[in-house]
């Protein structure tokens, strides 16, 4: 056991040092290096300034990862004002690109988007926003040395290194425009989780250390408001939440095991080796795979343990009543999730949609009155395996996500460590002795007064992961850290004041559910949130452009 424990110090060491005399960047903004572009964002000329492809931290892991782009509205350089802003009150709009957690590029402006017309970084533009876009690192990214560089919690560090770098640059007048007190975060599934992560997380201290390592500027990285089209977050009660809306279904519709796809090989046969599988989000697949009696009792028991765990939050409606469940799963939460689904429905028809044929929504006279649970799963169908996220086999790409540098694959819920196919149980005996070991011999090489205390934080963190099992699960802070559920609101830290998070109608990504605890928890602690379900929108984003900026206005002025 000390031989293994030597081994993984050595470990550690060999990836800190095989880092360290990576080439350091400036930080400093260069106002004079731009170039003026013009672009038509539906039918009107908008005319900016680019500053691209700026590595926003001194010491970056990978540069192509953590460089962003700033776009500057070309009226602002020459005193004028757009849309009633000036260089002076712009917001800054900062999208991020993340899909799938995979690395996100930078999301430069574009005149055909997916929905027709100017993409968002344009349509921000037109309307006189200030945008930065922040290239960020995400799991499949591996430096050529061989360590892993993107994994949990890189893409969060990155995206408030780019906040620190756009307010340290600007509040010394070295990027010419942009309100810094009005920054907007905004990304579509696991980029708006991380856009809700940034929102949650404001100057949080627990990303201190990785901010420093990666040269981060010395700046605040709280923001003003983020926008998050169906997030993928709360990882590891989204298996919950996903049974407890899912359990009656009896097939899944992702093609191929949960998110064991990679593009080039939908159908490609599982490798023995998992840990070394490059995972992307899940693809639709045309027919359906049927769920097993063993994975029914899972799905029953993870069904169970959401009612625990959302009772546990407290939440409540507007008009405070408590928003639980009994253990049959069924409540008041259950009522508030159907009522989402009844406004969405109310909404369609007040905009003249014909929503007749929807089996789940029962309309009388022009009103939806009643959502169908079994109906609604019947109909849009379940699209992931059981569990959901947090795979048994550590094949989805969130198992993907919370790997480390020398890991590529591990478990971030207690629930599927207990019932991994790769932890074997004389493994974790040995994992628990090397563990005590390991503390036995930090608190011993603290100085005395410190040690006790050092100490029974350590077992203490032991027990509440039960066990340190490192090799099989992620580490409990960065869970805590890719988790906006943990910092709402707390007195220490700066959760933005507004929020619009929008989840579509036929979206099974994730449960409705977790967006729905997201919002309540954010309303709750007194965020101003517009929170609802977009008809007929399955996994998607940016696809109501003038309602995004006509709340962006309306926040902003
Ligand atoms: C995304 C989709 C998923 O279903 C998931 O589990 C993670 C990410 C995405 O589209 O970003």
């Amino acid at each position: 056991i000390k031989n293994r424990i030597k081994e993984k110090d050595e470990k550690e060491k060999a990836f800190t040092n095989a880092f360290k005399g990576r080439q350091e960047y400036s930080i400093v903004f260069n106002p004079e290096d731009y170039s003026t572009k013009t672009m038509n964002a539906n039918g009107e000329d908008v005319t900016f300034r680019a500053y691209e492809h700026l590595v926003y931290v001194k010491k970056p892991y990978d540069p192509e990862s953590q460089m962003l782009s700033i776009y500057i509205p070309e009226a602002y350089l020459k005193g004028g004002t757009v849309n009633g802003f000036t260089a002076e009150t712009a917001p800054i709009f900062m999208p991020n690109g993340v899909g799938g957690y995979m690395p996100g590029t930078i999301a430069e402006p574009q005149e055909d988007s997916r929905y027709g017309g100017a993409n968002a970084a344009l349509y921000a533009l037109s309307n006189g926003y200030v945008v930065v876009s922040p290239a960020i690192r995400g799991r499949s990214l591996k430096h050529k040395n061989g360590y892993e560089t993107g994994k949990a919690p890189a893409l969060i560090v990155d995206y408030k290194a780019a906040v620190r770098f756009v307010r340290f640059n600007r509040k010394a007048g070295r990027i010419p425009a942009g309100d810094t007190e009005k920054i907007i975060a905004s990304g579509t599934s696991a980029g708006g989780a991380l856009s809700a992560l940034l929102g949650a997380t404001g100057n949080a201290k627990d990303y201190d250390p990785y901010l420093k390592e990666v040269g981060a500027a010395k700046e605040r990285d709280d923001i003003f408001a983020s926008m998050a089209y169906c997030p993928i977050t709360n990882l590891e009660n989204a298996d919950m939440a996903y049974e407890w809306m899912f359990h009656n279904a009896n097939e899944y519709y992702n093609a191929g095991p949960a998110r064991r796809i990679s593009p080039a090989s939908s159908n490609a046969a599982p490798e023995s080796n998992v840990q070394n599988r490059p995972t992307n989000a899940p693809v639709e697949a045309a027919k359906g795979t049927a769920i097993t009696p063993e994975q029914k009792e899972i799905s029953a028991e993870l069904k169970e343990n959401f009612t625990d765990y959302l009772n546990k939050l407290n939440l409540r409606d507007s008009l405070g009543n408590r928003l639980n469940l009994a253990p049959d799963g069924y409540g008041l939460f259950r009522e508030y999730i159907e009522s989402l689904y009844l406004e969405s429905a109310q909404n369609a028809i007040d905009t003249g949609e014909d929503i007749s044929k929807t089996p789940w929504i029962t309309v009388s006279e022009g009103t939806a009155v009643h959502m169908d649970f079994d109906k609604y799963v019947a109909t849009v169908k379940r699209l992931k395996g059981v569990p959901a996220f947090d795979a048994f086999d550590m094949t989805t790409g969130e198992n993907n996500e919370f790997g480390t540098y020398d890991i590529p694959n591990k478990h971030f819920s207690r629930y599927a460590l207990e019932h991994s196919q790769l932890v074997t149980v004389p493994k974790l005996e040995e994992e628990k002795e090397i563990a005590q070991e390991k503390a036995r011999q930090y608190s011993l090489a603290l100085p005395v007064e410190k040690r006790q205390l050092q100490k029974a934080n350590l077992v203490e963190q032991m027990e509440r992961d039960k066990i340190d099992l490192s090799q099989y699960m992620a580490n409990w802070q960065i869970i805590k850290m890719m988790n906006p559920m943990y910092y709402i609101g707390n007195p220490d830290v700066q959760t933005a004041p507004n929020w619009r998070i929008r989840h579509g109608s036929l979206d099974r990504d994730t449960a409705l559910a977790i967006p729905a605890i997201l919002a309540l928890k954010l309303k709750n602690k007194g965020k101003a949130v517009d929170f609802k379900v977009a008809w007929g929108y399955g996994h998607a984003g940016d696809y109501d452009l003038p309602e995004l900026f006509a709340w962006t206005d309306r926040i902003c002025k």
